[in-house]
C-alpha cells in the first residue's frame, strides 16, 4: 500500500531549500549553480534502485556502467531515507566511489568501509542508540524485556546490537519479534498475540514510523495497556505514531530523538509551494491533491485513494475517490500538517546539513590550491569535470602525505593510523609511505622530508664578517710588523737597533709576517693543497720566530753570566756570536723542515666531509692526517718555546737599559696563555669555529711577540730618541757605583765593558714596570675576550665550563706572571 508521506515531502523541500540557500551565498560556492534530482524511493528497494541507476546513467533505461547524459557533473546523492534503501544505492554508487551523503539511515552496517567506501551520513551510527538504550533499560532495573524488530536492516542490527548490550549485563530478552515489511494482517497479529502473551512490561522497538504503524493499529485493537514502549528515533517523534488516540497504549514512551536545529526561513520556503509553480513536479501534485482532497485538473498523476493518510496525519482507511476539483485557492496555512510542521526539526535539520556537506566539500575542491590539494602530487580537482571519488572524503586518518610515514596503532585497524614525520636525513616521496629512506651521504633532507637536497657546505669564508675580520686584523698585525722593520731599517745604526743581532730581529719579523699572514691559509674553502700547507707553514714560522728568540736569549744568558766572572774566567768564557746564534736558528730551522717534510709525505692532511655532527650541513675541514706528525711538529715548537722561556727567566733580572730578556719573557708567557687555553678551546670547538679558534690564538701569539718583543723598543727609536745612544743603551754612561754589573742589553762583540748610571737606570726600571703591567693588562683583555667571545659564539653548555676552563688557566698563568715579576 503506498501513502503520500507528508514527512518524507517536507524533507525532500528542505533539501531543496537548503540548495537554494547555498545557490544564494556568496561565501560558498560563489560562481556555480547546484542543481538537484529528486526520484521517489516509495520505500521500496526496487524503486531506490531505479532511481539510483537513472540518476547514474542520466536515463530512465538503466543501464549500469554508461552515462548517456551531458551538462553539469553529477556531485553526490543524499539519502536514501531508511538503511534498507540506502544500503542498495550505496552498493551501486560505491563501485563508482560515488559520494552518498546519508541523512536518516542510521544503521551500523553502513559504517563500514569495505562494503560502503563511499558512503558519508549526518546522523550517528545506530550503535550508539542501542548502547545507550540499554543503558537505559540497566538503569531502571528492568531485566524482562521484549524486542520488536522491523523486517529490515535498520531494525534487525539495532535490535541486535541492543541484545548483545543487554545480555552482557543479565537481562533477560522475553520475546524477539519481527514486522513484516510488506503488510501481512496475520504476522502482525502473531506479534500482538506474543506482546498479550508476555509478562514483559517493556518493550524496545526498533523500527520507522511507516512500518510500526499497522502494528499500533492493531494493538489500540487489542487494547494491550500498562506496557512501557522504547522507541528508537524513527519513530520517536512521528506524528503518524504520537497520535492523540494511541495515548492509552503509547503513553510513558521514552526513545532517543536525533539532534534537533534550527534552519531560517524554512517555514516560508515550505508555504511557497503550489502545483501551479511546478507544472511537471509530480510529487507537488500528489501533495496538494492529498493535502486538500481534491483531484487537481488536468494532471496525469496518480490520485491515490487508498489509505491515504488525511490532513492530521491521521489514516483514514479506504477513501472513495474524491471527485472534487482541486481550484488552486486552497490554502495551506489553513491546514495543520505534518508537513508544515516546522517546531521539531531533526531528520529534517539532518537532510539541511547533508546538503551542506557535499556543498563544503565542492567549495573546498574549488579553493583548492593547485599543490596543496589531496590528490596525487598534491594535485587538485577541477570543479566542472572532477571524477565521482574527488568531493567528499570519509577517511579515519588523513593521508600521510610526503615527508611522514605510517605508524600502526595499537588496537584499533588499518585506515587509523598514525602519520609519524621523517627523521632528519631521511624522506618519504610519496603519499601513505610505509617507510622512510635515508638520503645519500652528500644529502639531507630538505624541511618537509620530502626531498633530499644537497647538503650545505660549512666552512669559514672570506666573505662573511668573521672570516674578513679575522683576515683583516691578520693583515694589520702584518702591516705592522712590516713598520716596524721600516723603523729598524731607517734607524738601523742605533743602539737599539743594533743592540742584540740585526738579523735575528729581522727574521723574528719575518717570520711574524709568516705566522700572520698564514690566517689567509685558516680561511676560505678547503682544499688539498691548503690543508697541507697551514699547519706546516704555521709550525715552521713559529720555529723560525721561536729559535731566533732563543738565540737571543741564549746570547743575553751567556752575557750575564759572563758579567758575573772575574777577569780570569772571562777569558775561557764562551760568549756567544752573531755566527753561533743563526747556526742556532738553521739547526732548529732544518729540524722542523724534516718533520715537516715526513709530515707532508707519510701522512699528509686532506680535506674532510665531516656529516657526524649536522644533519644538514657538511662541515669542510682539514683532516690532520696524523695526529702524532702534528704533535711532533708543534711540540718541536713548544721545546724550543720553553727553552726561550727559561733562558729568558733567568736573564730577565739583567739590569740593563732595555731590559729585553724581561720583555721576552713577557712575551713567551704570553705566548703560552695563549696556546694553552688553545687546547681545550679547539678541542671543544666544532666545524668553523674550530678554524676560528686556531686563527685566533695565532694572531693573539703573534700580537704577543709583537707587542712584547718590538714595540717597546720602537718606542724608544721614534719617541724617546734621546735615550737611544750606544752609552744609555749598552750602559756606558757614567755610573757613581764601578760595582754596577755591567748590561748585558748590548751583546754585540763591541760594547763589553760599561757603567750605568743609576739615575736612568731607576727610571727606566720604572718604565720597563709600566711597560709590563700594560701587557698584563693587554694579555688579560684578549684572554678573557678570547674565553668571552668564545662562551658567546657557542653557546652550550659544555662550551661554558670549557670557556671557564680556559679563564681559569689564564687566571693561574696572570698569577704566576705576577709572582714573577713582583721581585721587580
Ligand atoms: N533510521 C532509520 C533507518 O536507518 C530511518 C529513519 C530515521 C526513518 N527516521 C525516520 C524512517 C523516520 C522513517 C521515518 O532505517
Amino acid at each position: 500500500h503506498k501513502k503520500f508521506n507528508f514527512r518524507g515531502f517536507r524533507w525532500a523541500r528542505a533539501m531543496i531549500h537548503a540548495i537554494q540557500e547555498v545557490n544564494n551565498r556568496l561565501d560558498i560556492l560563489p560562481n556555480i549553480t547546484l542543481g538537484y534530482h529528486i526520484y521517489d524511493t516509495c520505500f521500496t528497494t526496487s524503486k531506490t534502485v531505479e532511481g539510483t541507476l537513472a540518476y547514474l546513467t542520466g536515463q530512465n533505461e538503466t543501464m549500469p556502467n554508461f552515462r548517456c547524459s551531458a551538462g553539469a557533473p553529477l556531485v553526490a546523492v543524499i539519502g536514501a531515507g531508511g538503511s534498507t534503501l540506502t544500503i542498495a544505492s550505496s552498493r551501486i554508487v560505491g563501485l563508482y566511489y560515488f559520494p552518498e551523503v546519508g541523512y536518516a539511515s542510521s544503521c551500523s552496517v553502513l559504517s563500514d568501509k569495505y562494503q560502503f567506501p563511499s558512503f558519508l551520513r549526518t546522523i550517528p551510527n545506530d550503535n550508539h542508540q542501542s548502547l545507550a538504550m540499554a543503558e537505559l533499560v540497566r538503569h531502571f532495573g528492568w531485566v524482562w524485556i521484549g524486542t520488536i524488530a522491523a523486517d529490515d536492516d535498520y531494525g534487525k542490527y539495532g535490535i541486535k546490537y541492543f541484545k548483545q548490550n543487554v545480555e552482557k549485563s543479565g537481562i533477560c530478552i522475553a520475546f524477539s519479534e519481527t514486522i513484516p515489511k510488506i503488510f501481512s494482517r496475520e504476522k502482525i497479529l502473531a506479534v500482538v498475540e506474543a506482546i498479550k502473551e508476555s509478562t514483559a512490561n517493556i518493550i524496545v522497538v526498533y523500527s520507522s514510523d511507516i512500518d510500526l504503524s499497522p502494528l499500533m493499529e492493531e494493538i489500540a485493537n487489542s487494547n494491550i495497556t500498562g506496557k512501557t514502549w522504547i522507541a528508537s528515533e524513527a519513530w520517536v517523534t512521528s506524528a503518524l505514531i504520537a497520535k492523540p488516540e494511541y495515548f492509552s497504549f503509547l503513553g510513558g514512551t521514552i526513545g532517543f530523538g536525533v539532534r534537533r536545529g534550527d534552519i531560517p526561513g524554512l517555514k516560508d520556503f515550505l508555504l511557497d509551494v503550489h502545483p501551479d509553480n511546478a507544472a511537471s513536479d509530480d510529487l507537488t501534485i500528489e501533495f496538494w491533491q492529498t493535502a486538500f482532497n481534491c483531484t487537481w485538473p488536468n494532471s496525469t498523476v496518480p490520485y491515490n485513494t487508498d489509505f491515504r493518510i488525511n490532513v492530521t496525519g491521521r489514516e483514514s482507511g479506504v477513501h472513495p475517490v474524491s471527485d472534487q476539483l482541486c481550484t488552486g485557492k486552497e490554502k495551506l496555512e489553513d491546514i495543520k500538517n505534518t508537513y508544515l510542521d516546522v517546531s521539531e526539526l531533526r531528520i529534517t535539520y539532518n537532510v539541511y546539513k547533508a546538503v551542506f556537506t557535499v556543498a563544503h566539500a565542492l567549495n573546498n575542491l574549488d579553493t583548492c590550491v593547485e599543490g596543496n590539494g589531496p590528490f596525487p602530487k598534491n594535485s587538485c580537482a577541477i570543479i566542472y569535470d572532477f571524477e565521482p571519488w574527488q568531493p567528499p572524503r570519509s577517511v579515519c586518518t588523513e593521508n600521510c602525505q610526503p615527508g611522514a610515514r605510517k605508524g600502526i596503532r595499537h588496537g584499533v585497524p588499518a585506515c587509523c593510523f598514525v602519520c609519524i614525520p621523517c627523521a632528519d636525513g631521511e624522506i618519504s616521496n610519496k603519499t601513505d609511505a610505509r617507510e622512510c629512506f635515508p638520503c645519500p651521504d652528500d644529502y639531507c633532507s630538505n624541511t618537509l622530508k620530502n626531498e633530499c637536497v644537497l647538503k650545505e657546505v660549512e666552512f669559514l669564508a672570506y666573505d662573511e664578517a668573521l672570516g674578513t675580520t679575522l683576515v683583516a686584523v691578520s693583515l694589520f698585525g702584518a702591516c705592522i710588523v712590516l713598520s716596524v722593520t721600516i723603523v729598524y731599517r731607517i734607524h738601523r745604526d742605533t743602539a737599539v737597533v743594533k743592540a742584540n743581532d740585526r738579523g735575528l730581529s729581522f727574521l723574528i719579523q719575518l717570520s711574524l709576517v709568516i705566522t700572520l699572514l698564514t690566517s689567509f691559509l685558516f680561511v676560505g674553502k678547503p682544499k688539498e693543497w691548503s690543508c697541507q700547507i697551514r699547519q706546516v707553514t704555521l709550525a715552521l714560522g713559529f720555529s723560525l720566530c721561536l729559535s731566533c728568540i732563543l738565540g737571543k736569549t741564549i746570547a743575553l744568558l751567556l752575557t750575564y753570566r759572563g758579567s758575573k766572572l772575574n777577569a780570569a774566567e772571562k777569558h775561557d768564557h764562551i760568549s756567544m756570536q752573531s755566527f753561533h746564534q743563526k747556526l742556532l736558528v738553521l739547526i732548529s730551522m732544518i729540524i722542523e723542515v724534516c718533520i715537516c717534510t715526513a709530515y707532508l709525505t707519510c701522512i699528509p692532511p686532506y680535506v674532510y666531509k665531516n656529516m657526524e655532527f649536522q644533519n644538514v650541513k657538511i662541515i669542510l675541514e682539514c683532516n690532520e692526517g696524523s695526529i702524532e706528525f702534528l704533535c711532533t711538529m708543534f711540540g718541536f715548537d713548544v721545546f724550543l718555546a720553553v727553552l726561550c722561556f727559561i733562558t729568558a727567566f733567568i736573564a730577565r733580572k739583567l739590569p740593563d737599559n732595555f731590559n729585553e730578556a724581561k720583555f721576552i719573557t713577557f712575551g713567551m708567557l704570553v705566548f703560552f696563555i695563549v696556546w694553552i687555553s688553545f687546547v681545550p678551546a679547539y678541542l671543544s670547538t666544532r666545524g668553523k669555529f674550530k678554524v676560528v679558534v686556531e686563527i685566533f690564538a695565532i694572531l693573539a701569539s703573534s700580537f704577543g711577540l709583537l707587542g712584547c718583543i718590538f714595540l717597546p723598543k720602537r718606542y724608544i727609536i721614534l719617541l724617546k730618541p734621546e735615550r737611544n745612544t750606544e752609552e744609555i743603551i749598552s750602559g756606558k754612561a757614567t755610573t757613581n757605583d764601578n760595582s754596577a754589573p755591567s748590561t748585558s742589553a748590548s751583546c754585540t762583540s763591541e760594547v763589553t765593558n760599561s757603567t750605568l748610571s743609576s739615575m736612568v737606570l731607576d727610571e727606566y726600571t720604572d718604565r720597563q714596570f709600566q711597560w709590563i703591567l700594560m701587557y698584563h693588562q693587554i694579555a688579560i683583555i684578549s684572554s678573557g675576550s678570547y674565553g668571552f667571545w668564545f662562551s658567546m659564539t657557542q653557546p652550550k653548555s659544555h662550551h661554558i665550563t670549557c670557556a671557564e676552563k680556559i679563564m681559569q688557566v689564564i687566571t693561574g698563568e696572570l698569577l704566576w706572571l705576577d709572582f714573577c715579576f713582583s721581585d721587580k
